[in-house]
């Protein structure tokens, strides 16, 4: 097994391969062993957490997600300390060896087993100096969980531990958050612009397909469709080995995706490159919610080991959360993502409709119309909420990705964002209706709002670990 260490020297010197644990070797469903007592719905958990235990990192799902994952892991972690705190820091340490020198966190550490040679050519992340030399990483980032789970693994040690704890992390959030300022505002704005769908974590959530349909749909994509090769192209995916069709993105999406990824490693991830030849740049709301709310932690974990951050990140932060109200529609009600170059607000809702609770920045009377929209069962409050498109948006679909179907991840988030706004209550029925639906379907990946059907890969880790959280802390 890993080390426990969070000083990153034996992790740095393993390779993801050289530690396979036992666990992993019987992955076909760990939580079910005939002649054994029925296992409690938090030790089905652990079991699968063990199994996606890669012995410094925890992989999503087995078979369809083989890799590291930014966001994946931070969730990971929150809940694994509740299990095994030192393995729960060197799931975050493990994110660090694939930090770039200018200080971005890549959405994916690709595995350096031989068999993902053709994922790692696709991406080829050393066609940028800042990326690391001896891993292959992706050339774009994801949603800025790190700062809370760091600080929320440090809620579980001794006070003496969590001070080096947070002595040894917080540099790399530093480097991170400033990296982000100075690459993806250039233009002072106090919010972050994200270049592709996948930095969301959202894949294909409405406003960004919008965008890419409407306005970005390059000719051979055009043609695809026009000649009916989608299905002879969707017949290779690997996604649809195991899933079916309906609970993906169709393949248009896919290789719209993929081409938008192809634009970026054109210009080798290069930010200033990507935004002259003006590709997609979107002012993100929930990715900007989560920074806000980073921001914050970071400045817990900086008060903690009273060290001063620097001005200029300061005055950075108090610029994001004041430019959040630029973001806000006072017709509707409700607050959008942007266009970086337009300044267009995109008006497609989402489950980032309601990801300023999170952020805790926004005032007591907007997150009063956040809630009731989370209320109404037409609009976001189905039987298993919170759907990842609202019930009665043209977009919803209630099985397909993050179109409609509910996922543990942001119901976290809302729980999360429903108590710093006193919404008690809201925020304990929410965490029962999601365990219910967990303990009803199993650690899928997502689930269908109406049904709570199991959708997507099943023994999905983030699902795992954050009901172990939400079973720990209610
Ligand atoms: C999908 C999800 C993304 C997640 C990744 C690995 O791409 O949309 O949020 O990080 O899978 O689980």
């Amino acid at each position: 097994m890993s080390t426990t260490s969070f000083d990153g020297t034996d992790i740095n010197s393993t390779t993801h391969e050289e530690e396979t644990p036992i666990a992993m070797m019987d992955v076909e469903d760990p939580t079910s062993d005939d002649n054994a007592p029925p296992l409690t719905l938090a030790e089905q958990a652990a079991a699968i957490l063990a199994a996606n235990d890669r012995g410094t990192y925890t992989v999503p799902a087995g078979d369809l997600y083989p890799h590291q994952w930014l966001w994946d892991s931070c969730f990971t972690a929150i809940g694994l300390r509740h299990l095994d705190v030192d393995r729960a820091q060197t799931e975050l340490v493990s994110l660090t060896r694939g930090q770039w020198s200018n200080g971005m966190i890549p959405n994916i550490i690709f595995s350096t087993d031989a068999q993902y040679n053709a994922d790692r050519n696709y991406w080829r992340s050393w066609i940028n100096p800042n990326s690391p030399d001896d891993l292959t990483t992706s050339g774009i980032t994801q949603p800025p969980m790190l700062a809370e789970a760091v600080w929320q693994v440090g809620q579980s040690l001794s006070s003496a531990e969590r001070r080096s704890w947070f002595k040894f992390m917080m540099p790399h959030i530093i480097r991170y958050h400033e990296w982000l300022y100075a690459d993806r505002d250039p233009h002072k704005e106090g919010l972050i612009l994200l270049v592709h769908p996948w930095e969301t974590g959202l894949d294909n959530t409405p406003p960004w397909m919008t965008e890419l349909h409407e306005h970005r749909m390059p000719p051979w994509i055009s043609f695809v469709r026009s000649t009916h090769l989608e299905g002879v192209i969707g017949f290779f995916r690997r996604d649809r080995r195991s899933i079916p069709p309906g609970q993906r993105f169709s393949t248009l999406e896919i290789l719209t995706l993929f081409d938008a990824q192809r634009r970026l490693r054109r210009k080798a991830y290069d930010t200033m490159k990507i935004l002259d030849h003006g590709l997609f740049s979107i002012e993100d709301l929930s990715y900007n919610c989560m920074f806000i709310r980073a921001n914050a932690r970071l400045v817990d974990i900086a008060r903690t080991i009273r060290h001063e951050l620097p001005k200029e990140l300061l005055a950075n932060m108090a610029k994001t959360e004041s430019s959040l109200e630029q973001l806000w529609d006072p017709y509707a009600k409700a607050y959008w993502s942007r266009d970086f170059v337009t300044h267009k607000l995109l008006k497609q809702p989402s489950i980032s409709t309601l990801l300023p609770l999170y952020a805790g920045s926004i005032s007591k009377e907007r997150a009063a119309e956040l809630v009731r929209m989370l209320e109404n069962q037409h609009v976001f409050g189905p039987s298993f909420p919170v759907p990842s498109v609202p019930l009665d948006s043209p977009q919803f679909d209630a099985n397909r990705y993050w179109q409609g179907p509910s996922w543990v991840n942001t119901n976290w988030l809302i729980i999360d964002g429903l108590r710093r706004y006193g919404y008690h209550d809201h925020a304990a029925a929410l965490a029962e209706s999601t365990i219910d639906m967990v303990d009803q379907s199993g650690f899928a990946e997502y689930f269908n709002p109406l049904t709570a059907e199991p959708l997507g890969a099943h023994n999905f880790s983030w699902t795992a670990a954050l009901i172990i959280d939400l079973l720990k802390t209610n």
